[in-house]
C-alpha cells in the first residue's frame, strides 16, 4: 500500500473504489478519516471491523454541501445558523434523522439522531463531489488510539484494512471537529474540538451546556477512553526528568531528553495543529520513559487540547495496568 496524491486520477479511482464498497482514507482539516459509501451497510460494517470500534459507537456523516445534510437530517433554527456560519468547517452537529432515511441504522448505531458535517479540506471536498453521496467517516486510527493527523499515520495504523489513502494537501486544524448535539431542547457540547465554543456561543447568542455527564450518555464515544499513547504522560508539569520526552507551551523547561514545542508564542492555534504530530514522534521514541506536558490554559482551543491530553493520560495508564496483569 502506498499514498496517493490527490490528483483528479486518484480521486475519480477513490470515489470508484467507495461506490464498490471498499474503505478509503483521506484528509480533511480536522484529521484523517476513514471513509465508506455512507448508504451502503457492508462497507460501513468494514469501518467497524478495522477500527475495531465497538458497534455502539456511530459514525459521522460527511457531507458535500448544507443541502445534502438536509435530505439525512431535520435543521432548525440554531443547526441552519451555525451551518450557515461554520461549514463547511470543523463543526459537527447531532440532529435528528429524516425519517424514512436511506442511512442503514449501523451509521448511527441505531440512534434516532445523526451526527453530520460538511468539511472544508479540498481533497475532502474533490471526494465528496467525485462520489456524489454522503461518506461516512470516524478517525482513521485504531479504535482508542492516537487520530491521525499525517498519512503516514494512517498508514502504520491500518494499512492493511484501507483500500488507498489520499495524502495531502496538509492538515490545518489537527483536532477533530467540535460535535454539538442540536436534537434535545437546548444545545449540548459533546464534545470539544476544533472550533471554539466561543465561536458557537456568540452565533447562537446563548450559552452551551458542557455538563460531562449529560454528554457522556450522549455521545457513547465519548465514553471510551481515547488516544492511548504507549508511553505514561504527566499533564500540567513544572519540571521535568531527564529521561522524559517534554511537550512545552510557551517558553519550555529546561532538562529534557528531547523536546517539541506545541507553540512557542503560546498560540492555541498552533498548539492543535501540532498536538497529534507530536504525540506520535514522542511515542515513537524508544529512548525516553514518559512524556511530560506543560500546562495549555482552559479557553479556546486549550479546553480541547487539554481534553485530548487527559484522555491519552488516562489510557496511557491502561495501557500500562494492562501490560502489568
Ligand atoms: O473531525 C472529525 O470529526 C473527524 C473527521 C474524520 O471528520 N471524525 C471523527 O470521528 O473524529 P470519530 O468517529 O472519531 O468521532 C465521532 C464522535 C464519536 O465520539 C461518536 O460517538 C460521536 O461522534 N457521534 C457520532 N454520531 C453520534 C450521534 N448520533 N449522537 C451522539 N454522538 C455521536
Ligand atoms: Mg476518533
Amino acid at each position: 500500500m502506498s499514498l496517493f496524491p490527490p490528483i483528479i486520477e486518484n480521486i475519480q479511482k477513490a470515489a470508484q473504489l467507495l461506490r464498490e464498497g471498499e474503505l478509503v482514507a483521506f484528509p480533511t482539516e480536522t484529521v484523517y478519516g476513514l471513509g465508506a459509501d455512507a448508504f451502503q451497510e457492508e462497507a460501513c460494517q468494514k469501518i467497524y471491523a478495522a477500527k475495531g470500534r465497538p458497534s455502539f459507537n456511530p459514525l459521522i456523516v460527511h457531507c458535500l454541501e448544507n443541502a445534502q445534510v438536509d435530505a439525512l437530517a431535520v435543521l432548525g433554527q440554531d443547526a441552519q445558523k451555525l451551518a450557515e456560519t461554520f461549514w463547511p468547517g470543523p463543526l459537527t452537529l447531532v440532529l435528528k434523522k429524516r425519517e424514512p432515511s436511506l442511512l442503514p441504522s449501523i451509521v448511527t448505531a441505531g440512534l434516532e439522531t445523526v451526527a453530520v458535517r460538511v468539511p472544508l479540506h479540498p481533497t475532502a471536498r474533490a471526494l465528496l463531489k467525485a462520489f456524489g453521496g454522503p461518506i461516512a467517516a470516524p478517525s482513521a486510527n485504531r479504535s482508542g488510539f492516537l487520530s491521525p493527523t499525517l498519512a503516514h499515520h494512517v498508514l502504520e495504523d491500518l494499512h492493511s484494512k484501507v483500500a488507498m489513502i489520499l495524502e495531502g494537501p496538509p492538515i490545518e486544524v489537527g483536532l477533530e471537529s467540535t460535535i454539538i448535539d442540536l436534537s434535545g431542547d437546548a444545545p449540548i457540547l459533546l464534545r470539544a474540538g476544533g472550533l471554539e465554543i466561543e465561536k458557537i456561543e456568540e452565533c447562537l447568542g446563548q450559552k452551551i451546556l458542557m455538563n460531562q455527564t449529560v454528554s457522556k450518555i450522549k455521545s457513547p464515544g465519548q465514553l471510551l477512553k481515547h488516544y492511548a499513547p504507549h508511553l505514561p504522560l504527566r499533564l500540567n508539569v513544572q519540571d521535568v526528568d531527564s529521561q522524559e520526552g517534554l511537550l512545552a507551551f510557551g517558553s519550555a523547561l529546561s532538562g529534557s531528553k528531547v523536546t517539541f514545542n506545541l507553540s512557542e508564542t503560546e498560540n492555541l492555534e498552533e498548539a492543535a495543529h501540532h498536538l497529534f504530530a507530536f504525540l506520535h514522534l514522542l511515542d515513537e521514541r524508544s529512548d525516553i520513559t514518559g512524556i511530560a506536558v506543560q500546562s495549555i490554559p482552559e479557553h479556546g482551543l486549550g479546553i480541547a487540547i487539554n481534553d485530548r491530553l487527559r484522555r491519552a493520560a488516562e489510557g496511557a495508564r491502561d495501557v500500562d495496568l494492562l501490560k502489568r496483569l
